[in-house]
This record gives C-alpha cells, sequence and structure tokens, in this order.
C-alpha cells in the first residue's frame, strides 16, 4: 500500500488488513473457547474501537452481548488528576463476564482510571481485549488478556484509529512516518 497524508502528516504502512484479520479471528477463537456458556458481555470504548469490536464480535459463535460506551475525561485541578466518566454504561455488570474491548492501549492511563469503577458493580470476571498496545508507552501496568499486536511508540493511524478526526476509515493500519 502507498504511503498516505492525513491532514499536514505522512504515514505509512505498518498492518495489512490480512494481518489484521487473521489476529482478530484468533482473538475471537479463543474468546470463544474461553467462554462458552458465560454470556459475556462486551462493552467497546468509542471511538476507536467501533471497528474492531464489529468484526470480533462477527466472529463470535457464543451467545454474547455488546454495549458501546465513551470516555469523557476532565483534566483535574491537579495537574495529574484525571476523572473519567463512562457515557452510555447503562449495563448492570454485577455477576457478568465482562470484556472491554480497546483500539489500542498507550500509557496504559485510561484503563487504570477506568477499571476500578467497573469493578466496583462486582462482574463476575474483567478481561481486556486490545488489538494493540505500546509497550514502551507504558506508565500505568495494565494486564491484556487478549490482545492483537505489540507495536513501536509511534502514532498510528487506521481500523476505526484517526489522526484528529481522519484515517478511521482505512482497512489497514499505518505508522506515522519520521519525513516532515
Ligand atoms: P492511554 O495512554 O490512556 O490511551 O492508554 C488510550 C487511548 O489513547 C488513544 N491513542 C491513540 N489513538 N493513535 C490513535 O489514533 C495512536 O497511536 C494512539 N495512542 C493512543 C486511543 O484513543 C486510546 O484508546
Ligand atoms: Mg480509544
Amino acid at each position: 500500500m502507498p504511503p498516505i497524508k492525513l491532514h499536514d502528516k505522512h504515514f505509512e504502512i505498518y498492518l495489512s488488513e490480512a494481518e489484521i484479520q487473521q489476529k482478530v479471528k484468533e482473538i475471537a477463537d479463543k474468546i470463544n473457547n474461553d467462554y462458552q456458556d458465560l454470556n459475556p458481555l462486551f462493552i467497546s470504548i468509542l471511538n476507536g474501537s467501533f471497528m474492531f469490536a464489529a468484526d470480533l464480535f462477527k466472529h463470535l459463535t457464543i451467545d454474547s452481548e455488546i454495549c458501546f460506551i465513551k470516555l469523557a475525561s476532565y483534566k483535574g485541578m491537579k495537574s495529574s488528576g484525571h476523572i473519567i466518566t463512562a457515557i452510555g454504561l447503562d449495563q448492570d455488570l454485577y455477576n457478568r463476564n465482562v470484556i472491554i474491548i480497546e483500539d489500542i492501549v498507550d500509557t496504559g492511563k485510561t484503563l487504570d482510571v477506568f477499571l476500578p469503577k467497573l469493578h466496583h458493580q462486582q462482574p463476575a470476571s474483567l478481561k481486556i481485549a486490545a488489538l494493540l498496545h505500546k509497550p514502551e508507552a507504558t506508565e500505568k501496568q495494565i494486564t491484556i488478556d487478549y490482545l492483537g499486536f505489540s507495536i513501536p511508540n509511534k502514532f498510528v493511524v487506521g481500523y476505526g484509529l484517526d489522526y484528529d478526526g481522519l484515517g478511521r476509515n482505512l482497512k489497514e493500519i499505518y505508522q506515522l512516518t519520521d519525513e516532515a
């Protein structure tokens, strides 16, 4: 695939459509195997995870439910303080087997703040499926139970991920080039 330009930035192909689809299928197979008769509830975190969630869900053969939420983050008064509210989380998680669907875990800060809020509702289990992980960017250690790809600490777009609104429609994942 040729390089692309979104706004002012150049990106080059990093993961092909076939590589992504193969990996999504593998994750779905594992979940089909691990969650038989458990009717898992998937919580897809918008916007970035919509494409991963849709493709993953299509491969599931077990009873399962899905809902979509948005995380709004407000900077607190303290410089370190991030408060996150979940918009659209109207499901009762009590005693449910919950799987979070994330596009990418970068610093880990988002899930570090959000997971305790979910644990508070006492789900039977709480696991994370993330398509991408940037281990070098880790600030808060998050256990990813179902991981697609570990990637270098470079900005990526495509397959739901955007650069300033653009690029979500791409079937592949592209990486920012060093080129100005
Ligand atoms: P943290 O750092 O809290 O970040 O783990 C998670 C969220 O940040 C966004 N993010 C990205 N979005 N390309 C994107 O388009 C990237 O390379 C990238 N890195 C982090 C994303 O929304 C993720 O859920
Ligand atoms: Mg996201």
